[in-house]
């Protein structure tokens, strides 16, 4: 069998940006809470004609352009934050990229795992078709109450993966563990923009799935620790991933680098990962989703553009990937990274999208965060956004969107 993988990768977010250091001043909070406490620099927030349809475009365009839509047949869109009970925010991708109409669309649910399910799903698909390719993007905006302990997690970001039996990126490989379990510990009713959230409960319930997908790993034959070169988590907030990398090095018995960096001045003086604990890229990884906040299904794949954009020792090396959804599911999947990867780096090019976010005034981003979209009135958004999709509103209860 052919491997079969990822062959292209792109990150998008959003126009706006909080920084908080701005929400620590305003909260009287000490910065240091989020920025050692959680591990987070900024949150992105979406503009008002932004969305996840706006941002699953926009990661996957770049990948249309340079790709082509040949043997592409399946679209598949992961998200938290859909933006309708029955239609797939799929639909309003597929129009506005142009894609062919000889295509299935579907949309995927399971709180922030989902997009590994749809990773998964791509592979069987090129599997059995191996000369289709299958395009998966993850896109969510986190919100949670305001003046919450999650608000300071928020965070918007979409990614967009093409899957092919030609991968010039990742490998998947065909084992992975699974653990399922039902908790609330992290849901949103049907009536709510917000999510509900018990915190410490989740903090447990994603480590709980942790040990259950590595143990499961493990029992399928899976590669041993020592097996794997560098390891990604979901990153509910990036102290997450450290928890999870402390909470593995127990699992397995092996000393695991719980390093995770907020600027190279933090690391000075720590001296190189040579010695002792093993690096398996913590640091490395962690160095979007500082900036992005949470992204919900996109985040552990935000973690794998940081680790392919930053580490450039990757070649034939595996990647061990844990994904966590509340609720909750948790998979431990590995692939191998492709020799030439290198050449696909969009450092720049993300570095600049997140520097050019507008940041948001507290004033601004509570009354952004407060306002409800009215789903049953017709209503045009305010021109805010600079970026090639944008919301244009509401028409008789449906969404509209335009293309630049
Ligand atoms: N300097 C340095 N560190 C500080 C500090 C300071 N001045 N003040 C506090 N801290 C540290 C605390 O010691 C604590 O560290 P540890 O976690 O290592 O103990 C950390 O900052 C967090 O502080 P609190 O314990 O006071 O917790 P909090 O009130 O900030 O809430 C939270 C934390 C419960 C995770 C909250 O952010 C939350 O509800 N988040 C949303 C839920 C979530 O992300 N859960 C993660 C697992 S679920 C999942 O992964 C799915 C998903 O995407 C949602």
């Amino acid at each position: 069998m052919s491997a079969i993988g990822i062959d292209d990768i792109e990150l998008a977010t959003t126009h706006h940006v909080v920084r908080l250091e701005d929400f620590a001043e305003a909260n009287g909070t000490d910065p240091d809470k989020f920025r050692l406490g959680l591990g987070q620099d900024e949150f992105s927030v979406p503009a008002p004609d932004e969305d996840i349809v706006t941002m699953a475009a926009a990661a996957a365009a770049p990948i249309v352009e340079r790709c082509g839509t040949e043997g592409l047949r399946t679209l598949i869109v992961a998200t938290e934050s859909g933006t309708d009970q029955s239609k797939a925010a799929g639909m309003a991708v597929h129009r506005l990229l142009g894609l062919p109409s000889r295509m299935r669309v579907v949309e995927m649910k399971e709180a922030c795992y989902s997009a590994t399910a749809a990773l998964q799903a791509a592979v069987g698909i090129v599997t059995r078709s191996p000369d289709q390719r299958v395009l998966v993007i993850a896109a969510d905006v986190a919100r949670y109450e305001l003046d919450s302990p999650g608000e300071p997690t928020q965070g918007a970001g979409a990614v967009a993966m093409l899957v092919t039996a030609e991968p010039r990126l990742l490998e998947i490989e065909p084992l992975s563990g699974l653990n399922s379990a039902d908790v609330d510990d992290f849901w949103r009713p049907n009536d709510s923009t917000t999510a509900i959230v018990d915190g410490a409960l989740s903090v447990t319930a994603y480590l709980d799935a942790l040990t259950g997908a590595w143990t499961d790993l493990q029992e399928q034959g899976g590669p041993a620790i020592d097996e794997i070169d560098r390891i990604l988590y979901h990153q509910p907030f990036t102290k997450m991933a450290k928890k999870a990398q402390l909470h593995l090095a127990g699992l397995t018995g092996v000393e695991l680098d719980d390093r995770i960096v907020a600027s190279p001045a933090d690391s000075a003086g720590e001296g190189p990962a040579g010695e002792g604990p093993r690096d398996t890229g913590l640091a490395t990884s962690t160095l979007y989703n500082r900036r992005l906040g949470n992204s919900y299904t996109a985040s552990l794949y935000a973690g794998l553009c940081s680790l392919l954009d930053h580490d450039e020792d990757l070649a034939g090396k595996r990647i061990g990937l844990f994904s966590y959804g509340s609720g909750s599911v948790g998979e431990f999947l590995t692939g191998r990274v492709v020799p030439g990867y290198e050449r696909h780096g969009r450092v720049q090019a993300v570095t600049e999208a997140l520097d050019a976010r507008v940041p948001l005034s507290m004033t601004d981003y509570r009354a952004l965060h407060a306002a409800e979209l009215p789903s049953s009135e017709d209503h045009t958004t305010p021109r805010v956004s600079t970026g090639e999709f944008r919301f244009a509103g509401i028409r008789g209860r449906a969404r509209l969107y335009e293309r630049a």
